[in-house]
């Protein structure tokens, strides 16, 4: 079931994530630090044929950063629970074969090892049931499936109160009407729940220091006016009072 109150951050009226993730995606503004980086992880394991899972993928901005490194005629599949995301996504003309559909990836509908090669980035933190959908894309995977999330020593739970109505943001018992998760989790939890699926997997977690702070910098300028944003103190990462400590986590699966 979708989660309303959790999802109302994406694809509402106010929201401008779409048209950024358009503007990345048709090389209208920069490729993201993460995208480049992830690309750079999966593409020496890209082969002909390859089928490629990107799940919460927006308007398809990674697949950008991915064909700039791979020359192989890959298959790509973009999943993202945003109606409004994937009609962007499919009015792009790509290079290979990309199919772009509307899924939850706590439900993920494919068979069992579908895809050689999947990625979720930025996703996890976002999302009310992060156990169900780490074990269906491991059961999805055949290979190698790289997330990018917050991780931290022990397990928080974070919710950033959004004001879409404008109107009071809390009920009377002081929940927040709607929200957006930015829960960040220990290795212990995440590595509990990629062993739940029961495939062996080779577990590498490594922190992405890959960010330029001039360059995020100057990316605020722009998300500032159209959508949250992250800065940096002390050449770390924040959004609001969370400290964003991004690992890749890289699954081998044999
Ligand atoms: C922060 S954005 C990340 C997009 C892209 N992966 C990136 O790193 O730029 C989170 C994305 O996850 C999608 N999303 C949120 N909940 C989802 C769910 N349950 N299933 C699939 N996609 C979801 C949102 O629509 C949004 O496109």
């Amino acid at each position: 079931m979708k989660n309303k109150d959790n999802h109302n951050q994406w694809g509402n009226k106010k929201d401008k994530y779409g048209q950024m993730f358009f503007q990345r995606a048709v090389g209208k503004l920069n490729e993201m630090e993460s995208s480049k980086a992830l690309a750079k992880i999966i593409y020496p394991l890209i082969k002909q044929n390859s089928k490629i899972l990107d799940a919460g993928c927006g308007a398809g901005h990674y697949l950008r950063s991915i064909l700039k490194l791979s020359n192989k005629d890959f298959q790509y599949y973009g999943i993202d629970l945003t109606q409004s995301y994937i009609d962007l996504a499919k009015k792009i003309k790509w290079k290979v074969k990309a199919d772009f559909q509307k899924m939850n990836v706590e439900k993920l509908s494919f068979k069992k090892n579908t895809f050689d090669i999947s990625i979720c980035s930025n996703v996890l933190l976002h999302l009310e049931n992060p156990n169900l959908a780490l074990k269906k894309l491991v059961i999805t995977t055949k290979k190698f499936l790289v997330i990018r999330t917050l991780i931290s020593e022990k397990d928080y739970i974070t919710k950033e109160v959004i004001n879409i109505k404008n109107k009071n943001n809390f009920t009377n018992s002081i929940k927040p009407t709607d929200f957006i998760y930015y829960n960040s989790f220990s290795k212990k939890t995440l590595n509990f729940w990629i062993n739940s699926a029961k495939k062996k997997c080779s577990i590498k977690f490594i922190k992405d220091q890959d960010f330029v702070a001039n360059k995020i910098k100057q990316d605020s300028v722009y998300r500032q006016k159209k959508t949250s944003n992250t800065k940096i103190l002390m050449n770390k990462q924040f959004n609001g009072p969370l400290m964003l400590n991004w690992y890749f986590v890289l699954i081998r699966i044999n």
